[in-house]
This record gives C-alpha cells, structure tokens and sequence, in this order.
C-alpha cells in the first residue's frame, strides 16, 4: 500500500467524468488499498480515484472518524437510484480543495447501487454524514466539486486562491 498524491484544485483532472470499471483487477485493488491509505493519512472521509489522478468510477468512504474502530466501505461504479425531497445541510470540504469548508444542502437521503469488491452487485438506503457522503463522492466521479453547489461569488473567490496558490508553487514562490 501507498500514499497516492492528491489532486488540488484547479487541475483539471478534477472536471474528468471517471469510467466504470470492468473486471476487478488485482490494479482495482491496488488503487483501493492505496485510495484508504491516501485519505486515512490526510485524513479524510471519503475520495474518489480521480482525486489520485485515477479517472475510475471507485469511491472510499469511512464515515466512522474513529481510528479504533475503523469502518472502510468501497462503492464501485455507484449508482444514484433515489434522493428525498427532504434536504439536510452539512458543512462540506474536500480534500483536493484543503482546508476550504462550506455549507452544502444537498437531499437527506439517497439509495445507492454499486458494486462491492467482489464484484457482488449491491443497494445501500443511506442517510445522515454518509448521504451527504455518497453525493460529494458521486459528483466527483461525474467531474462535479462541491464548490459548484455554493454561489458563485463564493466558487470564484476560492478558484482565485486555489489558482494563485498553483502558480505560486510552479514558481517556487510558496
Ligand atoms: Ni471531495
């Protein structure tokens, strides 16, 4: 297992609609063993492959943010089946936008299909953290952050930073 570099906004690798995935191939494994290890050590929630520069429809959640009793779930070529009308607000980040929090309302339930390691085709009635989750996660794989879902002014103000910062790094500067 390895710790994979992150994808940081503006890289436009973070706008790639991912690929399902075919067979589960020992690779498969290998992106989702380093995939827990990447955003364990950030340490985060959940990230999707494209964050490791991996345009694969693979997400890595563990919603437990308890190091003891640590709960890994992988969701392959996820699937939106269902969303509530009802809708809940969480403060948001992303690891490829770091320290950037917004509140994000998105619906408060979503039923889920996807595909577990194995290959087995399974549904997951989520709610609450991992609902809110499961979106951030999904609307990676289809090119979307969560930046998209707050005003514009607030989108803007943080793709100026987040570009400033690239440039600065490319010169050497921070
Ligand atoms: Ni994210």
């Amino acid at each position: 297992m390895s710790i994979r570099p992150l994808v940081i906004l503006p890289d436009s690798q973070l706008r790639l609609v991912s690929s399902p995935v075919g067979e589960i191939t020992a690779d498969v494994r290998r992106l989702v063993d380093d995939m827990f290890e990447t955003m364990y050590d950030a340490p985060g929630i959940g990230l999707a492959a494209i964050q490791v520069g991996v345009p694969l429809r693979v997400v890595t959640i563990d919603v437990s943010r308890d190091e003891d009793g640590r709960a890994p779930q992988v969701f392959i070529n996820p699937e939106i089946l269902k969303v509530s009308d009802e809708v809940s607000t969480y403060e948001e980040g992303c690891l490829s936008i770091p320290e950037y929090f917004e509140e994000v309302e998105r619906p408060s339930r979503v039923t889920v299909r996807y595909r577990d390691l194995s290959g087995e085709t399974k549904e997951v009635d989520a709610d609450g953290i991992l609902a809110t989750c499961l979106q951030h996660e999904i609307d990676h794989l289809n090119g979307i952050l969560f930046i998209d879902h707050i005003s514009k002014l607030k989108r803007d103000r943080v793709v100026r930073k987040f570009t400033k910062q690239a440039r600065d790094r490319a010169k050497g500067v921070a």
